[in-house]
């Protein structure tokens, strides 16, 4: 049985001091609600890793990354190593974001070499793959998601992709307001449990967790979340706030 994940992506948002005071709001909403099938994650920037990490232990709520290099250390200035986030006891990292393909140009190879370093630290790398508005419009959302996968899952092996999270994400949907309705959701998110099927194998395909993230709120939550092939949600604006509590609260 597939658990659901709930995974907050602050991106550029909240200084040490705001972080600190939004994770500590969000462990008293939550103390003793927590649920055995719902994993929650929150994704602070780099600069309030180790705060959020420390005020997060002996919850069940855990800490990842928004990004990582992908070589183990070296002259790369500016960059933080998988051995640097698992030293601040974070457990999951956001790999190819498409604002990171999109404005840092984090490119498909980028993304498989980032997953494999994750996969080494036992970090779990959730991988965002999605198709633009045009690429929607012209029918080509399928192709463009089914070429990311390929292409990040190369030389990943079966026992290794189990511990991996895919998150679907229309970029069209991110941070727009303009959410996916849950059917188209749920079709892309099947498709993608389809590939997966077509890689390895029906059990592996039933084992990964696939998320859906774009303008996910408290009012759309629910019936997105509800969907089969659904097993959570990465959520951007909404995780800053008090509503991430409440969305996490909308799972039974
Ligand atoms: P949003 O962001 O919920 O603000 O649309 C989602 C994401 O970028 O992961």
């Amino acid at each position: 049985m597939r658990k659901k994940y709930v995974i907050g992506n602050w991106k550029m948002n909240k200084t040490y001091e705001e972080a600190r005071e939004c994770v500590t709001l969000f462990k008293e909403l939550l103390d003793g609600k927590y649920k055995d099938n719902v994993k929650i994650v929150v994704c602070p920037p780099y600069t309030a890793l180790s705060v959020v990490a420390y005020e997060l232990q002996n919850t069940p709520i855990e800490c990842g990354a928004q990004n990582v290099h992908y070589m183990p250390n070296g002259a790369y200035t500016g960059e933080i190593s998988s051995d640097m986030l698992k030293d601040l006891g974070v457990t999951f990292c956001i790999v190819g974001h498409s604002e990171r393909r999109q404005y840092f140009n984090e490119t498909d190879t980028a993304v498989n070499k980032k997953i494999k370093i994750l996969l080494e630290n036992s970090i779990t790398p959730v991988i965002c793959v999605g198709e633009t508005l045009e690429q929607r419009e012209n029918a080509k959302a399928n192709e463009t998601v089914q070429c990311e996968l390929y292409k990040a899952f190369e030389n990943i092996d079966k026992k290794q992709i189990q511990n991996c999270v895919i998150a679907y994400e229309p970029i069209w949907a991110i941070g727009t307001g303009k959410t996916s309705p849950a059917e188209e959701a749920e079709k892309m998110c099947k498709f993608i449990r389809h590939i997966i099927k077509e890689l390895y194998d029906v059990q592996t395909s039933e084992n990964v967790h696939i998320l859906y993230g774009g303008s996910v709120n408290l009012t759309n939550a629910k019936d997105i979340l509800a969907m089969p092939n659904i097993d959570g949600a990465l959520i951007g604006g909404a995780s800053l706030k008090k509503d991430f509590v409440d969305i996490i609260l909308t799972q039974e």
